[in-house]
Formats: structure tokens, sequence, C-alpha cells
């Protein structure tokens, strides 16, 4: 655990906040150490908070599918690219919710992205208010001018709606992380589709492009492709519709797809990368990745996909991706599903991934307020 130091604004470390005149238990608030390994001595509130971050996500979407274990999670909080800090609220000793506070990597980013869960349990107290006064907090100390929030949503039936600016997918006012960010002045910036497709997979016969042929490998890049690599890591920045997000184009060299790789090799995952080599040129236009959990039971996610713009309309998205569905089903036959996310207005990459099988199996919402 360590003290807060610097957060302007209230601090609730190591302070208790006082009951409500119901008697309902009061809370505190610190920040948790990011262990070395999950197995060192201080990993207990990481484990803690991820098993309460599962729990929100289990009870809005229904189910655990979307479930990381700590282990494949600690990775990327070492990732010095995009740093982020962690906070959670304890009652009685026991951790009910979990503030996130990360930036996207770049010397003069303006945004910062909150992510508040509390448990349904503990909810109506003002313990989600505090810990996003204390991840925002962060965010005004260090100058940024807009604050961001991807939130996954319930979906709830009939009632208010609120629709995307991008005129694509709407949210529910009455889901409580909609009510929670509207009465802080955020505005709803996009609507994404979360999709499932249950595997085996049957992708479409799809025929290859002259002159672009693919390759698939299993892990790190080959050294040879890392150049490459940044390249499309890069646009993946840049070229997925942002709705009114602020995503600030990155900066990807050799060293940050080898630390990329790193970081997903030490998740415990197996990562199946396919990509789309242009013949002419012998450089990569495309890739796709697929991270896939060592326990049977639990689904296969979709990362990246991106498809240069100089080499768009030769049906190259569909290739990579059912390439490497093809890849999954031989490497590793027997996952339940594969999920992935895309923003509603990413009709391209929709169609694809309907022609694939997926289906829409929720909407989170990104918000933002500008300062
Ligand atoms: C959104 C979320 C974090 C709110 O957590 P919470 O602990 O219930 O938050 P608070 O108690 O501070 O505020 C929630 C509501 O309780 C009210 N409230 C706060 N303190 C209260 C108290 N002492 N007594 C009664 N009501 C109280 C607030 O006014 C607020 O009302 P609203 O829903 O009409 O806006 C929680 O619902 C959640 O985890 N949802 C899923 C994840 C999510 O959507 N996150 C997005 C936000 S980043």
């Amino acid at each position: 655990m360590r003290a807060l130091v610097g957060v302007r604004g209230r601090r609730y470390s190591g302070r208790t906040m006082p009951s409500t005149p119901t008697g309902t238990p009061s809370f505190t608030i610190d920040e948790v150490t990011i262990p070395a390994s999950i197995d060192a001595a201080d990993a207990a509130d990481f484990i803690e908070a991820t098993g309460v971050v599962s729990r929100v996500e289990a009870d809005i979407v229904g189910s655990f599918d979307l479930a990381y274990t700590p282990a494949e999670l600690l990775p990327t909080w070492h990732d010095p690219y995009e740093p982020r800090r962690m906070f959670v609220a304890r009652v009685d000793g026991r951790i009910v919710g979990r503030a996130v506070h990360e930036v996207q990597s770049g010397d003069a980013v303006p945004s910062a992205w909150i992510t508040v869960d509390v448990l349904p349990e503990v909810r109506g107290r003002g313990i989600g208010g505090a810990l996003y006064d204390t991840a925002a907090a962060i965010a005004v100390n260090e100058g940024r001018t807009v604050l961001q929030v991807f939130a996954m949503h319930r979906d709830i039936a009939g009632g208010e709606r609120i629709t995307s600016p991008t005129g694509y997918g709407s949210v529910s006012r009455h889901d409580p992380g909609a009510r929670f960010l509207l009465a802080r002045g955020y505005r709803l910036a996009q609507v994404d589709r979360m999709s499932r497709l249950p595997l085996p997979a049957s992708p479409p016969v799809v025929e290859q492009p002259a002159g672009y042929s693919l390759e698939v490998w299993e892990g790190p890049t080959p050294e040879h492709r890392l150049a490459d690599l940044a390249i499309l890591h890069a646009a993946m920045s840049t070229e997925p519709p942002l709705g009114e997000t602020d995503y600030q184009p990155e900066v990807w060299d050799e060293a940050r797809v080898r630390d990329v790789d790193t970081r997903g090799d030490a998740e415990g995952r197996r990562w199946l990368t396919a990509v789309v080599r242009h013949d002419a040129t012998d450089s990569l236009v495309g890739f796709t990745q697929l991270t896939v959990p060592a326990d049977l039971s639990r689904p296969v996610f979709q990362q990246d996909t991106v498809v240069l713009e100089a080499h768009r309309g030769h049906r190259l998205g569909m290739v990579v991706k059912a390439a490497n569905l093809a890849r999954l089903e031989e490497l590793a036959p027997g996952h339940p599903s594969v999920y992935t996310w895309n923003a509603e207005e990413n009709r391209h990459m929709l169609a694809v991934n309907e022609a694939l099988g997926f289906v829409a199996a929720g909407y989170p919402g990104s918000w933002r307020l500008d300062l």
C-alpha cells in the first residue's frame, strides 16, 4: 500500500469516512502497490481488486466471460508507456471498489482515463464518488483538460436512452454507470459494440487477393517484422473511428513492439498473430491478434485488427481474421467463444465480424468531460 501523495482535492487515504445516518459501515481509500509478481508477498490487494472488477463486470454482462486472472493482468500494470495507478475502497478491511487512473503514451496527451467499479451490494453510499474524486484529482493535478471513461453498461430495455454523437448506438440513461457519469457532467462520446462468436467458427471461404500473402506466428514478432509491426500498432491509434473521444496518435518503434510482445508473453496467454504481406514491397499492411487463455473453458479475446488505408477494399480484413480463426481452431480447439470490441459506427469491421458469425453481446460507452 502506498500513501496518497500529491493528490489535490479530497484525500481519503488512511482516513475512515464517517458512517452514514443509517449506520452503513464507513470505508477507507488507499493506493495499491503494484506487485512485481503475482507470487510476491504484497500481491494480495492486486489479486483481491481484480476479483472485485470481475464481479462488477459479471453483474453487468451476466457471466464471468470477460474476467482476466490477476496473473494475466499484472504485466499491463508494468507498462512503462501507459502508466496507471490503482486505488481501492475497503469496508472492514475487505476491498469493495476500485478506481484506476491511466494515460495514453505521449508527451502532450490532454486526457486521462478513469475507471470506477464498486460491488453492487455496497453502492449508493458515496464509495464510487470518493474513488472517482481520488482518481480525477490526479488528472487535474497533472494538468489534464479532458477526463474520459470507458464503461460497460447494462442493457436496460425501455426508458430514456442517450444516443452516441456518431449517430450509431445508444445507452440506457438508467444504467448506474451512465447515471453516475451524467451527474458528474460527462457526455457520451462513442458507443462500442461488444460481439461474441460461438466456437467452433465456420468462417466463409474468401479468396486471397492477388499481390498479397498471409503470414502467421505465435508469440513475439519475428525480428525482421518489428519495424512493420511498429507501423501497424501506430495505425491502431489513428485508423479506427474514434467518435468524440480524445485519442492521440501514438509513437511506436521496434523497442515498443518488443516490449508489448514481452508483456503479452508474461500474461500466460497464447498470442496468435496473422498478418498480410504486400508482396511487391515485402511490407506488412495488415494484422490481427487473438489472445488465448490456457483454460479451455474460458473465451478467447480478439485484440487489434487493422489494414492500412492504402490497401483497403481488397477484403484483406476478412482474409486475415478468417486465417487467424482457422489457426485458433488448429492450435487451441475447444474454447467456447471469441469476444471482440468495435466502434458501433465502424461498419466495415462490423460487417466482417458479422460475416464471420459474431453476434452483438453488449454496448459499452466512452464518455468525456472537458474541464
Ligand atoms: C457507477 C458506480 C461506480 C457507482 O458506485 P457507487 O458506490 O454506487 O457510487 P456513489 O454511491 O458515490 O453514487 C451512486 C449514487 O448513490 C448516490 N449516493 C451517494 N452517496 C449516497 C449516500 N450516502 N446515501 C444515498 N445515496 C448516495 C449518488 O447520488 C448516486 O446517485 P445516482 O445514481 O442517481 O447518480 C457503480 O454503480 C458501478 O460500479 N457500476 C459499474 C461500473 C461502471 O459503470 N462504472 C462507470 C463509472 S466510472
